[in-house]
């Protein structure tokens, strides 16, 4: 090795020692003779004084040394100078009076500061991705990355669990996105899809009886990017035979709890992670993934506002419909302009609107509500009698605004479950320091009817029906429940996954429902619908997110931060410069012919 000794790791009881150190200048202060320079490696940094009294080798380098050369470094380690200790880092006791100094590599100047967290253009960052690795934080959340991956893999090795690979060229295997395809050279005309999960793998390696299976898998989605969806991710992929629902939550919540405490000690989590039905968490949260760190649950208004004159609720119950909202706490002063932005939100989640009703005073008891202290766009819709009412079922003081929205449920749990989020930011409701994790659990099966017909799956094809529902197969599908479940945590999903159908019938009957012919399905899912018939066992299982976990532990509030090469909102990597055309000598080979888009 070229250094013994890491720069991070020394402390005042290595006094006195001899050390051969490399790193990357940090930062480099010439003092008129004496030349400070932090020394940086991947421990930490440790303050390096080039003296030219006491240097064996030319000072001439050491004044020639820039930020982000590679030096190595022989000295010894001192005390640092009455009142010089530095207690902000770890090494601040202690100097390297060095010895030798040789410069193993020089560098350009970087195009961003390397040695602080200051903001960077987003297409700087990519391009100089390695550069910007090299900051702390990056450095920090790739160890952290590591460290989630190490507890997982001895987590479930104690458990028994095998790790197993799975192929990443394969056929098509649906999970909701669009696939990315390579085409095959061997095969003219034919392609193999990357996997959007190893879905359709994993429920074959219980059928070939490994019984207990993960695997740290990549996945690959042709989808909408956001901050927490990359189009390559990762994934924790877990299966189990002879399994129940329950036997795969508790052991996730196990792993998750104990993950964070051993990694993220300062963070609080709450368990039992809370267990809440699909149905429960839209009606209380508006979200099937809701943020449980504050409270804001959505309460139900309508047998008030039926016994108000406001016609927009009436229609909106008539039609079918609900009316919810909450008490934003402390909001009743909120200016015009914020208030339209809350609107403008609900609108675009496609509500006609958004009824806010401000309360003024200091009243914890709505009794003492006055009419004069009601702002509302509908108040003389609204007596004061239903005022109080709304008050009191909201639990709202003076100070508070009501947030009400009336219509189709799918746009009431939407918009408001969006307003709970933005209420809570807003108004500092937040607390960082805490990972609310839950389990949604009873999904329905099918997310919608199309217009010819056929369904759609709310997780995939692959997920069992609850057995007392399977008669609704035939009369009404849209009131079968899931053996699906979610993990969540801070407004975010962490995992999903389902127990599984294992029986060839029942997987050809929701085949049929989902629009797949006899003859589609033979083709494309034939290898799975025969293996069912081959003794296959009840199983189940789950993915997990590793970048969204890894975001989470860090603290980051994008994907980006906790992958070293991702890619860009547009799906390309700057780096790289990919994607990037080929030779006309490939596209041959492969039997392609790039037909340019019609300008
Ligand atoms: P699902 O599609 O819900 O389930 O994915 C599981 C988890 O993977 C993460 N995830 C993503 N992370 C980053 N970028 C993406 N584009 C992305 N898409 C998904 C999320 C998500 O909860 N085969 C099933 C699992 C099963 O049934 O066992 C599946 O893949 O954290």
């Amino acid at each position: 090795m070229l250094k013994d000794t890491n720069c991070g790791s020394l402390r005042a009881a290595d006094i006195g020692k001899k050390v051969v150190l490399a790193g990357w200048v940090n930062r480099r202060r010439d003092h008129g003779g004496l030349i400070f320079i932090d020394l940086r490696d991947r421990s930490g940094t440790v303050q390096v004084v080039i003296n030219p009294e006491s240097l064996d080798s030319d000072y001439a380098i050491a004044e020639s040394v820039r930020s982000e050369w590679v030096l190595k470094v022989t000295g010894e380690v001192t005390a640092r100078p009455e009142g010089t200790v530095n207690t902000g880092i770890d090494t601040g006791e202690v100097d390297i009076a060095v010895q030798e100094l040789e410069v193993l590599n020089a560098a350009n100047q970087p195009p961003f500061y390397i040695n602080e967290d200051s903001d960077v253009d987003e297409a700087l960052r990519m391009k100089h991705r390695h550069l910007y690795l090299r900051r702390e934080r990056m450095q920090r959340n790739l160890t952290l990355r590591h460290d989630i991956v190490k507890y997982i893999r001895d987590f479930l090795c104690e458990r028994d669990f095998l790790e197993i690979e799975t192929p990443i060229l394969i056929k098509s295997t649906p999970e909701g996105a669009r696939d990315y395809l390579v085409p095959s050279r061997v095969h003219p005309g034919q392609f193999y899809a990357l996997p959007q999960s190893p879905q359709q793998m994993k429920q074959l390696l219980m059928v070939g009886g490994f019984e207990r299976y993960f695997q740290i898998a990549r996945c690959f989605r042709d989808e909408d990017l956001r901050a927490d969806r990359q189009p390559e991710f990762t994934q924790l992929d877990v299966e189990m035979s002879f399994v129940e629902r329950d036997d795969i939550l508790d052991m996730m919540e196990e792993l998750y709890a104990g993950m964070a405490a051993a990694l993220v000690p300062d963070k609080t989590v709450n368990r039992p992670f809370p267990r809440l039905t699909y149905a429960e968490a839209m009606s209380r949260y508006g979200s099937d993934k809701p943020d449980l760190r504050y409270g804001l649950e959505l309460i139900d208004v309508a047998d008030i506002v039926l016994k108000s004159e406001f016609q927009v609720f009436q229609t909106a119950l008539s039609d079918g419909g609900l009316v919810k909202g909450f008490a934003a706490p402390g909001m009743a002063d909120l200016p015009r302009r914020q208030i339209d932005e809350l609107t403008d939100s609900a609108k675009s989640r496609g509500a006609k609107g958004l009824v806010t009703i401000a309360f003024d005073g200091d009243w914890t008891d709505p009794k003492e509500l006055q009419e004069d202290q009601v702002r509302s766009p509908v108040s003389r819709f609204i007596s004061i009698e239903l005022m109080r009412e709304l008050a009191t079922t909201l639990g709202a003081k003076g100070g508070d605004m009501l947030l009400l929205e009336g219509g189709p449920s799918a746009i009431v749990y939407a918009a408001l479950g969006e307003l709970r989020q933005e209420v809570a930011r807003r108004q500092g409701l937040i607390n960082q320091d805490v990972l609310a994790y839950a389990f949604v659990v009873d999904f329905p099966l099918f997310a919608a009817e199309q217009k010819d017909g056929r369904w759609d799956s709310t997780h995939h094809p692959f997920t069992s029906p609850f057995p007392e529902d399977i008669p609704l197969l035939a009369t009404d599908p849209s009131k079968v429940t899931a053996r699906a479940y979610d993990m969540v945590c801070n407004s975010y999903e962490m995992g999903g996954g389902s127990i599984r159908i294992h029986n060839r019938e029942l997987q050809e009957q929701i085949f049929r429902l989902l629009g797949h012919s006899k003859e589609a399905m033979e083709e494309q899912f034939g290898h799975l619908l025969s293996a069912l018939e081959s003794g296959a066992p009840p199983h189940g299982g789950i993915a997990m997110g590793i970048d969204r976990i890894a975001m989470l532990l860090a603290g980051e509030d994008n994907l980006r931060e906790v992958i070293a090469f991702p890619k860009t909102q547009g799906a390309t990597d700057l780096l790289f410069e990919a994607p990037s055309p080929v030779g006309q000598s490939q596209l041959d080979d492969l039997h392609l012919r790039i037909v340019e888009p019609k300008s």
